[in-house]
C-alpha cells in the first residue's frame, strides 16, 4: 500500500525494509513501524506529540473512559465500505487497533508524526496479535499513499488534512472526523478555571466533501485516581494553555465527575 516519499513509486516489503524500484529504502523498527517521512524534509516538521504526552494518553486509555467513542466509531464504520482504512494522526493507535480488531478483513493504516505513538501502537498490535494494522511515522499532509486508494479516513482529535485526504480517498470514499463537543471535559475545566468556558459548537466544511451525517455522543463519567486525572489533563490542549497556579488545583483531586461529549462528522468525497 505504501509509496516512496521521495519518488512516489510503490514500496515493496523485502525482509525488514520497504524498498522502491529506485532503491530508496526504509527500515522497519523492531516494534514494527516504519518511518516514511521524506528524509529531505524530516527537519521541516515538528516531531508530533512528545513522549510525555504519548505516555499519558496510553496510560489514560487503560481506564476505558473513552471506550464508548471507539465503539461508536466502529458502529459508523460497520455501515460503510471499509477495505482500506487510514487513521490519520493515530497517536498511539487506541482507535486504530479497536477498528482493526473489529474488522479483521480490513487493512488499517495508522499515520502519525510522533515516533513514540507509532512505536507504542506497533507494540500493542504485536501484543494483541493484530495482523491487519500497520503504523508509519508520516506527515498527514503528505501521506505515502497512492491517489484513490483508500475507502475510509478517520481523524480523531487531530488536524484535518482535507486536500490530502481527498487525494488518497477513492471516489465517494468516507471521511469521519471526531472532535470535542460543547460539554467535553467540562468537569475538568470547572476545577481548573474560575470561569468555565464551553467548546464552540461549530460544523466544519471541507472542499471536495459533502457532509452526510453528524452524530453526537455524550455521557457522564467519574474518573478515579489523581494519576489518571493528570494523565487526562496532560493529553488535552489545556495542558499547554494552563497557568502553573491553575495546574496546581489538580494536585489533590482524586475523583473527577465530567461529561464526555464528542461529535462524529461523516463526509463523503464528492467524486
Ligand atoms: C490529540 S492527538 C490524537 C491522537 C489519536 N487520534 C487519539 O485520539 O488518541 C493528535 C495527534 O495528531 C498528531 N499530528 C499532529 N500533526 C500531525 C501531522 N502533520 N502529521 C501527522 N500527525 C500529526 C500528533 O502527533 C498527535 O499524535
Ligand atoms: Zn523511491
Amino acid at each position: 500500500m505504501y509509496i516512496c516519499p521521495i519518488c512516489k513509486q510503490v514500496l515493496n516489503r523485502i525482509n525488514n525494509s520497504y524498498k522502491c524500484e529506485n532503491n530508496h529504502s526504509y527500515d522497519i523498527s523492531s516494534s514494527g513501524y516504519v518511518n516514511l517521512l521524506n528524509p529531505g524534509k524530516r527537519n521541516n516538521f515538528k516531531a508530533g506529540d512528545s513522549k510525555e504526552m504519548v505516555k499519558a494518553r496510553s496510560a489514560f486509555f487503560e481506564s476505558n473512559t473513552y471506550e464508548p467513542i471507539a465503539t461508536k466509531l466502529c458502529s459508523i464504520i460497520s455501515k460503510i465500505p471499509r477495505n482500506v482504512i487510514v487513521d490519520a494522526g493515530c497517536g498511539e493507535g487506541y482507535y486504530s487497533l479497536h477498528i482493526a480488531q473489529q474488522f479483521l478483513s480490513s487493512l488499517i493504516l495508522g499515520f502519525d508524526m510522533t515516533k513514540y505513538g507509532c512505536d507504542h501502537a506497533s507494540k500493542c498490535a504485536k501484543r494483541i496479535n493484530s495482523q491487519n494494522a500497520l503504523f508509519s511515522v508520516s506527515n498527514i499532509f503528505d501521506l505515502p499513499l497512492l491517489d484513490n486508494s483508500v475507502d475510509v479516513v478517520t481523524s480523531l482529535f487531530a488536524p484535518v488534512a482535507d486536500k490530502e485526504f481527498s487525494r488518497i480517498l477513492k471516489p465517494h470514499g468516507y471521511l469521519v472526523v471526531v472532535s470535542a463537543g460543547v460539554f467535553h471535559l467540562d468537569g475538568l475545566k470547572r476545577i481548573l478555571y474560575d470561569n468555565l468556558y464551553l467548546n464552540e459548537d461549530k460544523q466544519s466544511i471541507y472542499e471536495g466533501f459533502s457532509l452526510v451525517d453528524t452524530i453526537n455522543l455524550k455521557y457522564e463519567t467519574v474518573i478515579h485516581g489523581n494519576e489518571t486525572i493528570n494523565n487526562l489533563f496532560t493529553m488535552t490542549p489545556y495542558y499547554h494553555r494552563t497557568s502553573l497556579t491553575d495546574k496546581k488545583k489538580l494536585e489533590n483531586i482524586t475523583e473527577l465527575n465530567t461529561n464526555i461529549e464528542v461529535n462524529f462528522s461523516i463526509y463523503t468525497k464528492n467524486n
